[in-house]
């Protein structure tokens, strides 16, 4: 029941309409008891949504594209990796010893992606090949740089490839050298494999046989191409609503301060994704 006392969350976005975190996080603060809600938006204008949001009271915020890297200027504090990702996704709006609002910007898109690899292998001393070199696999990178893990990065264009690893102090794999390459686990953080061009596959399928586990961040389909060529070869797969589900549960604690529903959270998200077409149904 909204009143005067809920407290307002939500995601700042452009397009927002089919963004899944609303679905997740008011399903987290429901079974919290919390007098909550999260709410799409898509400002117009950046500095103006953001001084909005100041103005109106809310208290956490997710960002997403196009505005990860445009908000940084705009905030008063910025957690240490987030500032070397180079990007932000989370706000938390807080109250100085004066009474004045701060707002952090913090990164939990490297949480999600290191604690949903973690569900299937421990990743310090871990070698792990990157399959893309944009905005998420910098994220997903210096996770695993802060995990310990030794870090391959292939990139289509070699050049921004080449950038990417040596900002993760990593090594950059061309195409010549691909099926050299032996890892402990492959993530493709590529579009590739998305819906509607669910057959592609971001490597050639003949290589899978050289990793133990596979993560695709694509999340529609849920069973990707990729993921489901790689349990064909034996790999262990974790599929692209892990890595989204981890970040909204950091993002739920930091908020709450308390521990995030993950089972709800995630059956929220399949039952989303399944009325959607993209997942079975839960629990089938
Ligand atoms: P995001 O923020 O989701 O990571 P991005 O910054 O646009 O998105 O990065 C997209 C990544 O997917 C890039 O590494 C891109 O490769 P290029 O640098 O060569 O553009 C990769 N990518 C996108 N489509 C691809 C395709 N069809 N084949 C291979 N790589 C692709």
């Amino acid at each position: 029941m909204i009143n005067g006392t809920t407290r307002l969350f939500g995601i700042i976005g452009n397009p927002v309409a089919h963004s899944l975190s609303p679905i997740m996080h008011n399903a987290a603060f429901k079974t919290l008891g919390l007098n909550a809600v999260y709410l799409p938006m898509q400002p117009k204008n950046l500095d103006e949504g953001y001084r909005g949001l100041r103005a109106l009271g809310f208290v956490g915020v997710s960002v997403t594209v196009p505005f990860k890297v445009a908000i940084m200027p705009l905030l008063d504090q910025i957690d240490p990796v987030a500032r070397k990702i180079g990007a932000v996704n989370t706000l938390l709006f807080h109250q100085d010893a004066h009474g004045s609002t701060l707002c952090t910007g913090s990164n939990t898109d490297w949480i999600g992606s290191n604690r949903a690899l973690e569900t299937e292998i421990d990743l310090s001393g871990s070698t792990v090949l990157i399959l893309g070199a944009g905005g998420a696999a910098r994220a997903i990178g210096f996770g695993l740089v802060e995990a310990g893990a030794t870090i391959l990065v292939h990139n289509r264009t070699e050049t921004k490839g080449r950038k990417l690893a040596a900002q993760l102090g990593a090594t950059s794999v061309p195409d010549q050298q691909l099926a050299d390459i032996r890892a402990d686990v492959l993530i493709n953080t590529t579009s590739v494999g998305m819906s509607p061009n669910h057959q592609a596959l971001p490597i050639n399928p003949k290589l899978l046989s050289h990793f133990s586990v596979v993560m695709d961040i694509v999340y529609a389909p849920l069973e990707t191409a990729l993921l489901r060529e790689a349990a064909a070869c034996g790999c262990r797969t974790v599929d692209g609503l892990q890595m989204l589900l981890h970040q909204g549960t950091a993002q739920c604690s930091l908020w709450t301060g308390q521990e995030a529903p993950l089972a709800v959270m995630r059956q929220a998200l399949l039952l989303e994704l399944s009325s959607r077409g993209t997942a079975p149904a839960p629990g089938t």
